[in-house]
């Protein structure tokens, strides 16, 4: 028996020695990336091989449906809550918490603190027409961001051939960065199918009647126009969606005007009031990760684990999940630290995106006054903010009167658009602390501008009062902004 245990301890005993002494792979925090087709491969496709569908001509019976409805018909306003095929993470202590929903920017749902409000057409009104604002789905992280920055990092290290990892963080002597950039995930590609999906099953039945094709509009990003061409399959089908409307896509650079880019034609959108936030985001980050920083330091020798690092890591948890479908880092954390995560969003986007930046009005005001362009059916004719003279000077890219609009853009964009719109019930609790989590705050941004969230006005008839306008905004569970009446 003592023999037995001895044997046991002294495996026990040489298992954490040789995990304490492991090296990291010279290739650790190296990035890997993969593109298909593979480059220099070109196939001569004799296309007579492979007809398209409508050359087959044998599609068997075609009879349509009516159009759906469900924001009318149905008893509540649909939710959506698939994150399917990603794996849900835990936390590396209550293993119930729900991690996705503390990732801030990078994905979840929705609820302004308005109860009981639904998108719901309300009894005896009718919906006349729908003007949707969403955000692109789950991408890679944008261009030089902390994630990549911590991987180079690390792969530096490791090519000193100092780098040795332990115990809960030990997969980073072989992990490496396999995240691209700004393009979407192909998780992010079924947000934007699906939300298409989810807008024809609820305002469908708008279509009819309606005898011109639709104009959306999106931006010239990769991720932009990806976002908005899935839209579009989802709500008309795979087949159809190149006919049955328009696509406009505004330009997204450096001095032209597009409110759905607008920081491109700001100058206040770019400098040090752009970035008032890092004071608050740097004094939060040394409080939250105090503990974590202690707890995993010890596990990774020849590399620093500070704040910036353990920030990132947290970051590479929701970027990897919704990229690769699971990641590593997502349980090295507790509960209590992402709900730091969630708060270090919240004081990135009050202060850099949001009510406490003084330059963030003037970015959302240029859509809100295409917003009001359309509901009045009056053209724009006075050009002082990041609107478009040549696009919405013509009724054809910019037709005022449409059963449905929709408009894709950013998370910074949605931000700015709900301060310029003085959505006040979002700033009601104040400007944010870098010092703690206010018990009660009124601004969280995975309720504003997660992944794929969105926005719907919708214009009612309503027999008491006429036409009004009301927003709402959804991701995860649908509420309801009243606004003025029209
Ligand atoms: C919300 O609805 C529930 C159930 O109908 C009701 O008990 C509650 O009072 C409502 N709350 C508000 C603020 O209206
Ligand atoms: C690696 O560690 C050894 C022992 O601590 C040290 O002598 C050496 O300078 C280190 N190498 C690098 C490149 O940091
Ligand atoms: C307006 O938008 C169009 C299309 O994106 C672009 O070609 C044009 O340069 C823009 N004008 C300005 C002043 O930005
Ligand atoms: C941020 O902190 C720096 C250094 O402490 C200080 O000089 C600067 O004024 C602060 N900025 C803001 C916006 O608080
Ligand atoms: C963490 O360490 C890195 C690398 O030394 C450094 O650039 C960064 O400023 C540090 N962050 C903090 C919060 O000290
Ligand atoms: C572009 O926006 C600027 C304001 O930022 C405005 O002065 C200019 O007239 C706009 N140009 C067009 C063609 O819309
Ligand atoms: C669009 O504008 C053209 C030229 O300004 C005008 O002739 C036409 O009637 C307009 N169409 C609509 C639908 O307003
Ligand atoms: C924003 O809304 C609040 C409360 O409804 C109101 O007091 C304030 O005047 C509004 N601000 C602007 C600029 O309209
Ligand atoms: C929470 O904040 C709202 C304003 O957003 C306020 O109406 C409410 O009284 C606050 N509740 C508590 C418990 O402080």
């Amino acid at each position: 028996m003592i023999q037995i245990w001895d044997l046991l301890s002294a495996l026990l005993l040489a298992r954490s020695a040789h995990a304490a002494a492991t090296l990291a792979s010279s290739f650790a925090g190296s990035t890997s990336t993969a593109v298909f087709p593979p480059p220099g491969v070109s196939v001569t496709s004799d296309a007579s091989f492979f007809p398209d569908a409508t050359q087959i001509n044998v599609f068997g019976p075609t009879p349509t449906g009516d159009e759906a409805f469900a924001i009318a018909t149905a008893p509540v306003s649909p939710d959506y809550a698939n994150v399917f095929p990603l794996v849900e993470p835990a936390t590396s202590d209550n293993k119930k918490f729900d991690v996705i929903h503390s990732w801030g920017k990078p994905l979840t749902s929705s609820n302004l603190g308005l109860t009981n409000s639904s998108a719901k057409i309300p009894d005896g009104c009718t919906l006349q027409q729908v003007h949707l604002l969403h955000r692109h789905g789950a991408r890679y992280p944008t261009s030089g961001s902390a994630p990549a920055s911590f991987a180079a990092a690390l792969h530096a290290a490791a090519s000193t051939g100092n780098l040795s990892a332990s115990g809960p963080l030990a997969f980073l002597n072989t992990w490496t960065y396999k995240l691209g950039a700004e393009i979407l995930t192909p998780f992010g590609r079924a947000q934007l199918f699906e939300l298409g999906v989810g807008f024809r099953v609820k305002y469908g039945d708008l279509l009819k009647g309606f005898t011109d094709l639709p104009v959306w509009r999106t931006t010239s990003e990769e991720r932009m126009v990806d976002s908005a061409l899935h839209f579009a399959a989802g709500f008309f089908g795979v087949q159809e969606y190149q006919n049955d409307y328009q696509q406009l896509i505004e330009i997204e650079a450096q001095g032209f005007n597009s409110t759905l880019a607008p920081y491109d034609q700001c100058p206040n959108a770019n400098n040090a009031i752009a970035a008032t936030a890092t004071n608050f985001t740097n004094q939060w980050a040394s409080i939250y990760l105090a503990d974590a920083q202690k707890r995993l330091a010890p596990h990774l020798k020849g590399f620093t684990l500070n704040a910036t690092s353990l920030s990132a890591m947290q970051q590479l948890c929701a970027y990897e999940t919704v990229a690769l479908g699971y990641s590593a880092f997502c349980d090295l954390f507790t509960e209590e630290e992402w709900k730091g995560y969630e708060y270090s969003v919240d004081l990135s986007f009050w202060y850099n995106n949001g009510p406490g930046n003084p330059a963030v009005a003037a970015q959302g005001i240029g859509w809100v006054q295409e917003l009001v362009s359309r509901l009045t059916q009056t053209p724009i004719t006075e050009f002082a903010s990041t609107v478009n003279g040549t696009i919405v000077g013509s009724n054809v890219t910019f037709p005022l009167s449409q059963p449905i609009f929709a408009d894709a853009t950013h998370d910074t964009v949605i931000s700015a658009i709900v301060v310029a719109m003085n959505f006040t019930s979002l700033a009601a609790t104040g400007p944010l602390p870098g010092t703690h989590i206010p018990t009660n705050r009124s601004y969280i941004v995975n309720q504003i501008s997660p992944f794929g969230s969105n926005m719907v006005g919708q214009v009612l008839s309503c027999p008491a009062s006429s036409l009004f306008f009301r927003f709402h905004h959804q991701h995860h569970h649908p509420n309801t902004h009243p606004l003025a009446p029209q």
